[in-house]
């Protein structure tokens, strides 16, 4: 119970990935959560479940692109709480097209989900970090944001790159008020969605450059969040960190 008393946001964690396994590891650590999600179903279900196990949790539905819909959440976990100490910033996308036939629609919507969603979030919960004179904020970037693609993802590997760099600013702008700012960079983190939409070959090739010679699971990802957010990594900050198996 590492994390007794602290409040957690946890942003896309009503999926079958890295986001929901983050946020029951961390409810699993004590601390009260905030389930958070664009699917509204999903988002009800994940924090239903986790009341009856026990935990203290809340959904609300939140698309991190749009400003109002993360201020709101922030909004209500603060009301739910009181308080916020943890934030992950999981929601990422991704669109596969040469650069040449990218569109403007499609280029925004990655770095809208993946970079400007993390600004929101955090944005949003700096105040009350700062208030509060302590915070830990995780944002989820990728291998891609150093190895760069050339599958089509171009905007996917400049946001993550993104990521690492508004990471450091963040860390360096907020250190002084107990806050500590990183990045992990997963390297290929199957799920049953992943799963169904790329074919078996796609996913044999992956594994075949990871010298793990595997994929890794939400769980191993969480374990190198729940590190960063408890006091043991109370040192670390403007990081970012590779959980991949070995992968670059
Ligand atoms: N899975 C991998 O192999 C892998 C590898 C490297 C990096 N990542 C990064 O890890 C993070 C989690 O990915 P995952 O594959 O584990 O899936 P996940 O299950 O953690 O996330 C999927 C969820 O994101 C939600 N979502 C999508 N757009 C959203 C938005 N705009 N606002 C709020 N929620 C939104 C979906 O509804 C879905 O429930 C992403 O940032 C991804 O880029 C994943």
């Amino acid at each position: 119970m590492r994390l007794e008393g602290k409040v957690a946001i946890v942003t896309a964690s009503a999926g079958a990935g890295i986001g929901q396994g983050t946020l029951q590891a961390l409810a699993k650590e004590g601390a009260s959560v905030v389930v958070t999600d664009t699917h509204e179903r999903r988002t009800g279900e994940v924090a239903e479940a986790l009341k009856s196990e026990g935990h203290k949790a809340i959904g609300v539905v939140c698309d991190v692109t749009s400003r109002e819909q993360v201020e709101n959440m922030v909004k209500k976990a603060l009301d739910e709480f009181g308080r916020i100490d943890i934030l992950v910033n999981n929601a990422g996308t991704n669109r596969m097209n040469p650069i040449h036939e990218m569109s403007d629609e499609d280029w925004d919507l990655v770095i809208d989900t993946n970079l400007k969603g993390t600004f929101y979030c955090i944005r949003a919960v700096l105040p009350a970090m700062i208030e509060q004179n302590h915070g830990r904020i995780v944002n989820i970037s990728s291998i891609a944001g150093w190895s760069g693609s050339n599958q089509g993802e171009a905007p996917y590997c400049a946001a993550k790159a993104g990521i690492m760099a508004f990471t450091r600013c963040v860390a360096l702008e907020t250190a002084k008020y107990d806050i500590t700012v990183n990045a992990i960079a997963p390297g290929f983190v199957p799920n049953p969605f992943l799963l169904k939409i790329y074919p078996q070959e796609a996913l044999e090739a992956i594994e075949r450059m990871i010298p793990k010679g595997r994929g890794g699971t939400p769980q191993e990802i969480a374990n190198a969040i729940l590190f960063l957010v408890s006091e043991e990594g109370s040192y670390i900050t403007g990081e970012t960190i590779a959980v991949s198996g070995g992968w670059r």
